[in-house]
């Protein structure tokens, strides 16, 4: 392939990537919470290629980013709590598992052969304006080698991709930084959601906004794998991983976070929201700090708001590798 071109958010780049969309080519792109990794979920050749260009295992299914609620409700049923849901909270980070309807013209390979689907309208105003002129469905797993440390920067993306995708168009750093929260409503047909994966919304406020308990394997039980493929080891820098370090042993380097001081911080003012936007740039940096062979400590981050989703995510990053 010839060099990955790296896309102003400028009218020019959208249309670029616009037109290399339409082309079956991919595209990775910003969203509010991280990079996504686009191509059209319509057809297999495009899908066939983000899983190649991952290294992404073919039984993980795909999001697909969406412009806003009446283009979703093309491809999937939704029940009123999803309805609800989708009108409070899109665009954002919340992706909804939903019942796929039959001759929605998905790729069988972006569902992983499954009769649900991923579905997500993120908030970033370039991924809007690329949706808008792109015109379909956008499959979109995070930009990064599969089992690695997600993208929130184009760098990140050129890094992890470059000549294995056509282009990257470059919104700058993702605001929100950890990927959507997702919730499922496929399991019985009913209208209950369980919580596939703790993300970018908190749990909290939508426990809130539905009135009850939100329970599920993302939820109840953090050492089980939640959505599929989300399975031991993610997120993995190079260096080994340990959490709720309160000090670093000889050789670590530590993150921090409030008043626990390390060589960096997530956020030196226990703040959550900076956080979970800082957690996969400072996963970079103590990386490279750590070095080949390098160890990397965290600080203990509390269970609760954002908090769960970067607990997530360093736990993944934690787990033994295979
Ligand atoms: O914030 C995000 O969600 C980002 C941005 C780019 O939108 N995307 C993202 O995609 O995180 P990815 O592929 O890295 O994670 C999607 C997760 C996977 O764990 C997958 O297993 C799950 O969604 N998933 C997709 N389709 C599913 C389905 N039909 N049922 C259950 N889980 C599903
Ligand atoms: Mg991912």
């Amino acid at each position: 392939m010839a060099e990955t071109e790296l896309l102003p958010a400028s009218q020019a780049g959208i249309s670029r990537a616009a037109a290399l969309l339409q082309d079956g080519a991919l595209v990775a792109f910003p969203s509010e919470t991280v990079y996504g990794l686009g191509g059209d979920a319509r057809r297999d050749d495009s899908v066939a290629r983000i899983f190649a260009a991952k290294g992404r295992p073919v039984f993980n299914p795909l999001i697909a980013h969406l412009p806003d609620v009446d283009s979703v409700m093309r491809y999937v049923g939704m029940p009123p709590a999803a309805q609800m849901l989708a009108e409070r909270f899109w665009p954002g980070p919340l992706t909804l598992v939903l019942p796929l309807r039959e001759g929605a013209g998905i790729s069988s390979l972006a569902t992983a052969g499954l009769n649900t689907l991923a579905v997500r309208v993120p908030a970033h105003p370039v991924a809007r304006a690329l949706l808008a002129e792109f015109g379909g469905p956008l499959a979109g797993p995070s930009a990064n080698p599969s089992g690695r440390i997600s993208p929130t920067t184009a760098e990140h993306v050129m890094a992890g991709l470059t000549g294995r995708i056509e282009a990257v168009l470059d919104g700058g750093p993702c605001q929100v930084g950890v990927e959507s929260t997702i919730l499922g409503f496929a399991a019985d047909g009913g209208n209950r959601p369980e919580l596939l994966r703790a993300g970018g919304l908190p749990l909290e406020v939508l426990e809130a906004a539905i009135g009850a308990e939100i329970a599920g394997p993302g939820n109840a039980d953090p050492q089980r794998p939640n959505a599929p493929g989300q399975l031991g080891s993610h997120y993995a820098p190079d260096a080994l991983v340990r959490l709720d370090a309160l000090s670093a042993t000889a050789g670590e380097v530590l993150v921090g976070f409030g008043p626990l001081r390390g060589d960096l911080s997530l956020s030196p003012t226990g703040d959550l929201t900076e956080a979970a936007a800082r957690l996969f740039h400072i996963m970079r940096e103590a990386d490279a700090l750590a070095g080949p062979g390098g160890r990397i400590a965290f600080a203990p981050i509390p269970e609760h708001g954002l908090g769960r989703a970067i607990n997530d995510r360093l736990r993944r990053a934690a787990a033994p590798r295979v």
